[in-house]
């Protein structure tokens, strides 16, 4: 019997047809094409890790310190610089844009830095095919209008987890004095030729990237302004720490009231980003999952206390050391937690599918709400396949925990889903395939090799 090469065998199977439409059908694939985007992660679960994971900078840090090296003709250094494919995307944006970078970014450099240096801005124009693979791109609206008086950002359409408008990011913006157009799927933003006033700016809702907008805009405004129900993220802390480095002068750094003193310019600076708090949260749920013990170095617990707090009742040991955190979940049995998701402190709506999977393998039920996106629950029909017992109900999932899950073929819908269902998968029993990675690495670092690294037996299929 003739045999049919494995790719036509593989191109025969459903499964992959399925897969390659779903992927045709997802804006935000990588660009070099399905080889990348047909990557697959495996894992056979059922061991316990221990070891030690490094915590990598915030990518939600540096996806907000990139754009604002436009405010300046001075260069802006960057260190603990992760390497993630949304990195990859803001450089090709900023680059477009006209800003000179310099990366040194390589996986084994000790000391990863980025300079960004916008001598003068070169084209004011943030096009359709890279925003809408990377929403964060938005966040070149504000530097732009400061800087440059102008800006052309293709709006952000939804994406898997919500509508996710900008609304709040061009009010601010028109507070500040600006005029907004909307004309064929594009922001059209135009500074008055004075520049941008200082102004008074009162968000409804907390916004992470409209309060990251609003603050770039107004270090440069004429005057004061005072920005008030403003996000509390590490990620706005690091920034305003940042910005004022390079010259700006913003006080309120922490609170919800930010008060900004316009500057005419600012000047160079180097700033170390961050530490990433939802990758600490991440690997901290690996080991709770796994009831094994993981040092997380390179990060602090200040940074997700709401998470260290729901773990702890949860059963899970966590202290402080010198260099990090350690998780420490050995022999112990693991008690079903209730969350609900909010803006910090509050806990993070980035790790609610992670709190999900290891709230399946908890003894007892959970009830898990979900307050700021409004479809952020994908993730439950693929762990309903590896046997998790979770109903929802409006925006709330109640999730019966089960001793132990089964390994399944799964898909991977967007960042935070995808490593929840590799973080059931290190639970499960057998094999599980998790399919669509490229959403992993736009936020995990080598993911694989780390998890591996402290005893994981998972490895990435190529596409
Ligand atoms: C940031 O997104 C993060 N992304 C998200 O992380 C994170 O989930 C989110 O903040 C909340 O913490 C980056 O920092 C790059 P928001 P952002 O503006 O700024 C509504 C990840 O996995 N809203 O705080 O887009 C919005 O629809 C990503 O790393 C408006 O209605 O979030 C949402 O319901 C996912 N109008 C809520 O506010 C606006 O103008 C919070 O959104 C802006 C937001």
């Amino acid at each position: 019997m003739s045999h049919s090469p494995v790719s036509d065998l593989v191109l025969r199977d459903p499964a992959v047809a399925e897969a390659r439409h779903a992927i045709d059908q997802d804006p935000t694939r990588p660009a070099k094409g399905y080889a990348a985007a047909m990557d697959r992660i495996r894992i056979r679960g059922g061991h316990r890790l221990d070891g030690t994971i490094p915590i990598g900078g915030a990518k939600n840090a540096a996806l907000t310190l990139m754009p604002a090296a436009l405010l300046t003709d001075q260069p802006l250094t960057l260190t603990n610089v992760p390497r993630l494919a949304d990195i990859d995307s803001m450089i090709a944006l900023l680059s477009q844009l006209g800003v000179g970078v310099n990366a040194n970014l390589d996986v084994a450099a000790p000391d990863r830095r980025l300079t960004l240096h916008a001598r003068a801005v070169a084209c004011a124009t943030a096009p359709y095919d890279i925003v809408r693979k990377m929403r964060a791109s938005v966040l070149v609206l504000g530097p732009l209008l400061a800087r440059h008086g102008h800006a052309r950002v293709s709006q952000p359409g939804g994406c898997a987890i919500g509508t996710r408008p900008v609304d709040l990011h061009l009010k601010a913006m028109e507070a500040l004095g600006a005029t907004i157009t909307l004309e064929g799927g594009y922001i059209e933003a135009r500074a008055p030729s004075g520049g941008l006033k200082g102004a008074d700016i009162v968000f409804p809702t907390v916004t992470v990237g409209g309060t990251e907008n609003a603050l770039m805009a107004a270090v440069l405004a004429d005057g004061e302004t005072l920005i008030e129900n403003a996000a509390r993220e590490p990620e706005i802390t690091d920034l305003a720490t940042c910005l004022n480095a390079m010259g700006a002068r913003i006080e309120g750094l922490g609170t919800n009231t930010l008060r900004v003193r316009g500057v005419p310019r600012l000047h160079a600076a180097t700033h170390a980003i961050v530490a990433d708090r939802i990758e600490t949260g991440t690997y901290a749920v690996a080991a709770a999952i796994t009831r094994g013990r993981l040092h997380l170095q390179g990060t602090r617990r200040g940074l997700f206390e709401a998470v260290i707090d729901h773990l702890q009742e949860a059963g899970v040991a966590i202290a402080s050391t010198e260099t990090g955190v350690l998780v420490d979940a050995r022999d112990h049995e693991l008690r079903g937690v209730d969350v609900m998701t909010k803006p910090y402190p509050g806990f993070p709506t980035d790790m609610q599918a992670q709190w999900m999977a290891l709230m399946s393998t908890a003894s007892g039920a959970a009830m898990i709400t979900e307050s700021i996106f409004e479809n952020r629950f994908m993730h439950v029909p693929e762990l309903a396949r590896m046997g998790a017992d979770i109903n929802i109900h409006g925006g709330s999932a109640i999730v019966r925990g089960r001793r132990r899950l089964s390994g399944a073929q799964v898909m991977a819908t967007d960042l935070r889903a995808s490593v929840c269902l590799v973080l059931a998968g290190l639970a499960a029993e057998g094999e599980t395939i998790v399919n669509r990675v490229y959403h992993l690495d736009r936020g995990y670092e080598t993911v694989e090799a780390r998890l591996a690294a402290c005893g994981a037996e998972i490895n990435r299929l190529r596409g």
